[in-house]
């Protein structure tokens, strides 16, 4: 498999987890239906362990850097404006951290105040992915050959073996799907 390809599999369950995000703050603006703060725990445990960790840690050590070996052209300021977006994402995870701190304190604000971090964060996924998917790696694959492309799928997944523990991946994409039937479904 293409190392794009694998990645690519992984945005959509990161577009799931920012559906979750955006059912999860409905609630929480609403009011009416009390968010358990174990919720809010499992949504920062998926961004800091998997989003961050793994996802964007492979395209910041693998393929990136082999992009920008085999010659990117003007692509290379998207891809540079893609990884000032992961900067970005973590700063609004710590700010989610922070809210989530003061709102475990009984800090009435501090979930509206969750909320808002977690839209930005929300919103700037959807974009950043969309980038990378209708961009970034059709660039990487038309510059890498498949045999590069299956070397860099090898190393992602050795990435991902160091990174994460087997399971605690699927704890953390068992509680993705519970999440999503509670904040995903209430979308549709
Ligand atoms: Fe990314
Ligand atoms: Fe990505």
């Amino acid at each position: 498999m293409k190392a794009t390809d694998a990645l690519k599999a992984e945005h959509r369950r990161i577009l799931l987890f920012a559906d979750v995000i955006e059912g999860l703050c409905d609630a929480l603006e609403r009011g009416d239906h009390p968010v358990p703060a174990q919720h809010l725990g499992w949504v920062l445990d998926f961004v800091a362990q998997y989003t961050d960790t793994v996802h964007h840690e492979k395209e910041e050590e693998v393929l990136f850097p082999r992009m920008k070996r085999a010659g990117l052209g003007p692509v290379d300021t998207l891809v540079a404006s893609a990884l000032e977006d992961h900067r970005t994402g973590r700063e609004q995870v710590r700010n989610m951290h922070e809210a989530l701190r003061w709102h475990q304190a009984g800090v009435a604000p501090a979930a509206a105040a969750f909320s808002r971090h977690a839209r930005t964060y929300m919103y700037l996924l959807r974009h950043h992915i969309a980038v990378e998917d209708t961009v970034i790696f059709p660039k990487a694959d038309e510059i890498l050959s498949n045999a590069v492309q299956e070397d860099l799928a090898a190393d992602c997944d050795a990435l991902e073996e160091d990174r994460l523990d087997a399971g605690r991946r699927e704890q953390l994409f068992f509680r993705l799907d519970k999440l999503a039937e509670v904040y995903a479904a209430a979308r549709d």
